[in-house]
């Protein structure tokens, strides 16, 4: 497969300089949250390659190092003449003061945590309205002990007699603390200032422009051939396919390969709901008894995953042989894959800048490689939460665009023990109701996603109005998390839990006690298999 132009919209983007700490995502979410478009970059990209990026403006990110290590990342002093507004935050910060001749000194006195910052003079600036004494979100060891020439001080603290600076004429600041974590008070106040007042840019990076954009480079880029979308259920999929959808029309051909591991509802909103709202052509592909029967009897949980990844891609290509023919047929060769990748996936596999990214664990084990397709990747600019935004705004129903995140071998692996139809239907009935439960008391925005795993090899003892039961636990798996690497398990009230277990053990038959996962990721992952 190929991979498109790297470039992924026609916006000038303010560029994110990572120097390695975790911040740089941050930042470009908070730059975006503010409707401006932003991008990650490597602190290796020199000067030359930053500017040839033809940036609306520079954020330098914090980073672990000490100016003074050796091998510590460094800025060149010509960044600061090119004409480009730049902010230094953190390490940035102090960059930018030793590249253009101020004093950055390792005075032992650390500040982690809150601390109290204190204007000095009035609020002006990138400090304009905010308040003279208020609390940042602080990491460093060495401080700006003196301001490069030029710059004037506009806060200290404590620790940094030169906590955060301004060269109002050149467009270039600093702060010390970090303004991108919510634990900074007026932090997104101050990115604002740089970037409106600093900078003056404009905020035009808002849901209507990304749908605009990504529809016209969608066009441009598939003229009038013809391109097909998996459609896994999930949220990825669903808006990039509406968004390819919105901009080709007839030429798109969805699939959808129901291998029957999904929950209740999840076929009905892709066949019926996702239709309805966009009018896509879908063609579905019903291999539940193919999935059934080549999972039969099977027990461990990595043989399960391959078998459902290759299932998966064997009915996917027929799938696609059955469109590419009729499309021969019509004359129009299918050229093209819409693929759902997101920013944060691009970030983490360098950038953007290597070879076609295609994440075999959400892609139910992957799309073959040797497909002979090229990509429409529309979501590939977006984090997240835009593209549950774009989804929202392309008319997609909220049961869709606000899904949880749900494995591509579903059920599958929620099953601990063989799969078959009689154990999928008593997880589906226990997951319907704790789903239900959890949207009814309006948590749905509190957990990440809830697994509920049936123990289908395992049997206890209960006692149900007069008689004796042996049947099978299922186990909630209710996990807060921010990235799905690390998780805990969600403080759900005990109400509602008392609510989730009495309806699963009186409405499913078969099921007789409701157990609660308790244990973090690490050491457990979120999935039992
Ligand atoms: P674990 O269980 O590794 O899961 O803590 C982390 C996140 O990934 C999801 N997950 C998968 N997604 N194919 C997928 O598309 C898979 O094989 C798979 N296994 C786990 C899981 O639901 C969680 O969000």
């Amino acid at each position: 497969m190929t991979n498109p132009a790297t470039a992924q919209t026609s916006q000038k983007p303010v560029l994110v300089v990572d120097y390695g700490a975790q911040y740089a995502q941050l930042i470009a979410r908070r730059v975006r949250e503010a409707n401006v478009y932003s991008e990650i970059v490597p602190h290796t990209l020199s000067t030359e390659q930053l500017l040839a990026k033809d940036p609306a403006a520079i954020i330098l990110s914090g980073g672990p190092s000490s100016v003074y290590a050796d091998g510590a990342p460094s800025v060149g002093a010509d960044l600061f003449e090119a004409g480009v507004p730049v902010l230094g935050i953190c390490y940035g910060f102090q960059a930018m003061a030793a590249a253009l001749g101020g004093t950055v000194a390792q005075t032992g006195l650390r500040e982690y945590g809150a601390t109290e910052v204190t204007l000095v003079g009035e609020g002006r600036s990138i400090l304009a309205a905010t308040p003279a004494h208020h609390n940042a979100w602080m990491s460093h060891g060495d401080s700006v002990q003196q301001a490069p020439d030029g710059f004037d001080v506009l806060a200290s603290t404590a620790g940094a007699p030169v906590a955060a600076f301004a060269y109002e004429e050149k467009c270039l600041y600093g702060v010390q603390w970090h303004p991108e974590v919510k634990h900074s008070d007026y932090g997104q106040q101050i990115l604002e200032n740089f970037l409106f007042n600093g900078a003056k840019l404009e905020a035009n990076w808002t849901t209507g422009n990304i749908v605009e954009d990504q529809v016209e480079r969608i066009r441009e880029q598939v003229g009038t051939a013809r391109a097909i979308c998996g459609l896994s259920g999930g949220v990825d999929s669903a808006v990039a396919a509406a968004l390819v959808q919105n901009a080709i029309g007839e030429q798109l051909t969805c699939v959808f390969v129901n291998h029957g591991l999904l929950r209740e509802g999840e076929a009905e909103q892709v066949e019926r709901d996702f239709v309805a709202a966009t009018g896509a052509k879908l063609y579905v592909a019903n291999e539940q008894d193919r999935f059934l029967s080549a999972l039969d009897g099977v027990t461990d949980p990595e043989t399960k995953r391959k078998i459902i990844g290759r299932e998966f891609i064997r009915a996917f290509e027929a799938a696609e042989a059955a469109i590419v023919a009729e499309a021969a047929d019509a004359g129009e060769p299918v050229r093209f894959l819409v693929q759902g990748t997101l920013y944060p996936d691009v970030v983490e596999s360098g950038g953007g800048e290597g070879a076609a990214n295609i994440k075999s664990h959400h892609n139910v084990g992957g799309l073959p490689e040797d497909m002979q397709f090229e990509l429409v990747e529309p979501l590939r600019a977006l984090f997240k939460d835009e593209v549950r935004a774009v989804g929202a705004q392309l008319g997609l129903p909220a049961e869709i665009v606000g899904r949880q995140p749900f494995p591509g071998p579903g059920l599958g692996i929620r099953i601990i023990g063989a799969v078959n139809e009689e154990r999928l239907t008593l997880l589906r009935r226990a997951d319907a109701i704790a789903r239900a439960e959890l949207t009814a008391a309006g948590l749905d925005n509190d957990v990440w996603q809830m697994p509920v795993v049936l123990l289908a090899d395992v049997r206890s003892v209960g006692v149900q109005g007069d008689g004796r039961t042996y049947g099978h636990p299922v186990v909630l798996r209710p996990v807060s998390s921010e990235d799905a690497m690390t998780a805990d398990w969600s403080r759900l009230p005990y109400d509602l839990l008392a609510r989730i277990s009495n309806r699963i053990t009186n409405e499913v038959d078969g099921i007789n006690r409701v157990v609660l996962d308790v244990t973090s990721k690490p050491p457990g992952t979120i999935e039992w298999e």
